[in-house]
């Protein structure tokens, strides 16, 4: 995190974007503070942005304790004015709560004048119970770990200027989940499916970090589908079943099956939504997103790309 601070009187203000999971978190240990079962790795995203004012009140005081091996940690006693701002759909499947929580963190840690290294950033990021959070706080191909007790591992595995992976997301409803991700965090282990997902994930993660290093799409994008069928397998096996797809979402995944036919290397995923992120190289995006904008019941279409992480900004929304 590279800080300009506006400094207290005026507050700090951050842009934090999404992120997209390529290997998914899906099942937490507690998931009202965001702590996974499992590892996941993701691609931040550039243009899906969320920004964030915080301004401590005036008689603020912040407390600043030790943290157990990990430096800093703030408490506050006086509060302090938030506003956000989000320019694309929220609670749509898109990460809008990873987006929100990495942009209010970094504003908070900026206004309050405190440093934080990345994993307490990190973990600062997902207490709020967004796990995804944790990972929009860097930018670049993502890695975050479990960890032990309530403390998570992040590593950026490779950053933005590696590897220019375009995102393509074909939007099949724009409107709220109504069943949220946390639900679905709980719900998992209700699914009989849950334990062989996980037994997998190992051999994923590798497989997609061989992929970004040698910056292979076709061996990215496989992995990257499996997950995504795997997530909604599980979240439709769950007790209750939680069912995100549309009719748009069949058709736009036979779209992309289409185009692979075709010789364009398009790869799908989905998270915890009905909306379709589709991963490609920069020469076959126009033609990815000229032929999803033609898949009936697609709403609207969203080129965005991988991106470098939060940035502080001179605007204030206060
Ligand atoms: O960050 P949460 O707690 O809203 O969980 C979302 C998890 C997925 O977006 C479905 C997958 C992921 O790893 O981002």
């Amino acid at each position: 995190m590279s800080r300009v601070s506006t400094g207290p009187a005026l507050g700090a203000t951050w842009a934090a974007p999404a992120n997209i999971a390529l290997v998914k978190y899906w099942g937490s240990r507690n998931p009202d503070a965001g702590l996974p079962l499992s590892p996941s790795l993701s691609m931040t995203l550039r243009h899906c942005v969320a920004t964030c004012t915080v301004r401590p009140r005036a008689a603020a005081g912040v407390q600043v304790f030790q943290r157990r091996r990990r430096g800093q940690r703030a408490g506050h006693g006086g509060g302090a004015e938030v506003a956000v701002e989000v320019t694309f759909p929220v609670a749509a499947g898109l990460a809008s709560s990873a987006a929100i929580f990495a942009a209010v963190t970094c504003a908070a840690i900026d206004a309050f004048d405190l440093e934080l290294h990345d994993d307490a950033l990190a973990d600062l990021a997902r207490a709020g119970g967004s796990g995804s959070a944790a990972r929009s706080v860097a930018g670049g191909f993502v890695e975050w770990r479990p960890g032990t007790g309530d403390e998570t591992e992040l590593e950026v595995i490779a950053p933005a200027s590696h590897w220019e992976v375009r995102d393509v997301i074909a939007i099949a409803d724009p409107c709220p989940k109504r069943v949220s991700s946390r639900e679905g965090h709980r719900r998992a282990f209700s699914s009989p499916y849950f334990d062989r997902r996980l037994a997998l994930l190992d051999e994923r993660i590798a497989r997609v970090r061989d992929a970004i290093r040698r910056r292979d799409i076709d061996a990215l994008g496989a992995v990257a589908e499996e997950e995504a069928v795997d997530l909604h397998l599980i979240a439709m096996s769950s007790r209750p079943p939680i069912r995100y797809w549309r009719p748009a979402t069949v058709a736009i995944l036979e779209e992309v099956e289409a185009m692979r036919h075709d010789g364009v290397s398009a790869w799908s995923t989905l998270d915890a939504g009905p909306n379709v992120h589709v991963l490609c190289e920069p020469g076959a995006e126009p033609e990815v997103a000229r032929r999803l904008a033609g898949v009936p019941g697609v709403q609207r279409i969203i080129r965005d790309r991988v991106g470098e992480g939060p940035v502080a900004s001179a605007r204030t929304l206060l």
